[in-house]
């Protein structure tokens, strides 16, 4: 036998049923995010790489260490996006998107590509569903985007998890914070761990954000950033928690939470489980105001968010709440010459819009029904040599047993009655 071949480390297959849950997660977010403005936006998932040096940070570990980079025939360095903001942006300067009318609400869903070390709920190709609304500056949005998250979430049935809020401030106050950050960590350097050591000097904040139990311990009182905050930073963040105080939306304040990219200004913000084990951000986004200028549009302030489709998928699959209905109809021929009628009725049924099936191969009507029942289906028909001769059908269903008959060429009726509608 010849050598299987098997997918890259960390890239995986989605396969049935698994993939109802997929399809499931992604219709309620489109439907949901439609009720709240967004539109659909497909951008390409190879950029020029600059357009995620430039927005992420040279120094982030993204952009160091995780990048699918490669040149093109031409010579032209291309990445495989490891996000999808970034993308959003340049497809939203080089199509003039910020000409119409602000906010202007655009979401996507596809995968994404970092070389990490693969493990539980972390892979090398990974699937999000992003939001991003420009134009606006008032905190409203940022809060009418973490309240369309949260509909959604419930809507899926996971209400339980844990939404934390920041603010890292913007290019006024941050610097400070970041001097004050610095003289206190300098103190215990070598306490810390080599990266953290490391960052120290290129980006002290994500000091906050290392795992490292050691390190964790070391920076616990640590100066915070809202205590830095400067006046507009402050206030917008205190219009936000009023308004999501006002909507009823729970959350929990969070000064360490400093997010790994590089272009976020004031809000941040990360929905978690309390699940065990690291990888546990489901959620993760904020504000990015001046990134849009960085590509070189117009001022155009701008706030979103990135939901990691593989820990969704687990969570709703791990309640067993989202099952895969059967189909309506599972066709019985008693008989390999009646499968002509078969295949008339269910061609005709299948166009009115029905997931139908048919039983293949000359097994008996037990089995059949066997084979029906582990469909799942609703109802079967049966066509044997009675039925043919009578000119009808005999249905039954299958959840009650409840029998019947319906002329062979009835199929309207048919349909109705697969759909539980009165016939
Ligand atoms: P991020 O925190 O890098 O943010 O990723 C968002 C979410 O994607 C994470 O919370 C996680 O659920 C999922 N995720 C990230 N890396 C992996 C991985 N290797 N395997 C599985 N899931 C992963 C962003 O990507 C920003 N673009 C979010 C954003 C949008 N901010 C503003 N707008």
């Amino acid at each position: 036998m010849k050598e299987r071949l098997r997918a890259p480390k960390g890239f995986q297959d989605v396969i049935p049923p698994k993939t109802f849950i997929w399809q499931h997660i992604e219709d309620r977010a489109r439907k949901i995010f439609k009720n709240y403005g967004f539109h659909e936006i497909r951008v390409p998932v190879v950029e020029h790489t600059d357009v995620f040096v430039r927005s992420i940070g040279e120094n982030t570990d993204i952009v160091e260490k995780e990048m699918y980079t490669f040149n093109d025939r031409a010579g032209r360095s291309l990445t495989l996006r490891p996000e999808g903001t970034a993308s959003v942006v340049r497809c939203y300067v080089q199509n003039g998107l910020y000409t119409m009318p602000a906010p202007q609400r655009y979401f996507y869903t596809g995968p994404m590509f970092r070389y990490e070390r693969p493990q539980k709920g972390r892979f090398r190709q990974f699937y999000q569903i992003g939001a991003e609304a420009f134009g606006v500056d008032a905190p409203y949005i940022d809060a009418e985007i973490l309240c369309m998250l949260n509909d959604f979430l419930s809507d899926i049935g996971l209400d339980g998890l844990n939404c934390e809020i920041n603010s890292i401030g913007c290019n006024k106050c941050r610097p400070g914070y970041r001097q004050a950050l610095k003289a206190y960590l300098l103190s215990g350097l070598d306490g810390y761990c080599e990266d953290c050591r490391r960052r120290y000097d290129i980006n002290p904040l994500r000091v906050l954000d290392c795992k490292v139990p050691s390190c964790i311990e070391a920076s616990s009182d640590a100066p915070v950033i809202t205590d830095y905050l400067c006046d507009d930073c402050s206030a917008h963040f205190r219009k936000l928690r009023k308004y999501l105080d006002s909507m009823e939306i729970k959350y929990e304040l969070n000064p360490r939470l400093v997010r790994g990219l590089d272009y976020y200004t004031g809000t941040t913000f990360e929905i978690t489980t309390v699940h065990p084990g690291s990888q546990n951000a489901v959620v993760a986004g904020g504000r990015y105001d001046k990134l849009v200028e960085e590509f070189g549009g117009p001022s155009a302030p701008a706030v979103g968010f990135a939901i990691g489709m593989e820990r969704l998928v687990e969570l709703v699959s791990d309640m067993d709440i989202v099952k895969e209905p059967g189909p309506g109809l599972f066709l019985i021929c008693l008989n390999e010459e009646y499968r002509l009628t078969g295949i008339r009725i269910l061609r005709k049924l299948r166009f009115s819009g029905l997931w139908c099936e048919m039983g293949f191969g000359a097994s008996s009507l037990r089995s059949q029904l066997k084979k029906a029942d582990r469909a799942g289906a609703r109802y079967v028909f049966i066509i044997g040599e009675d039925e043919i001769k009578a000119g009808r059908i005999k249905y039954r269903r299958l959840s009650n047993g409840e029998e019947g008959y319906l002329p062979l060429d009835d199929y309207e009726n048919m349909a109705r009655l697969i759909s539980d509608e009165r016939i």
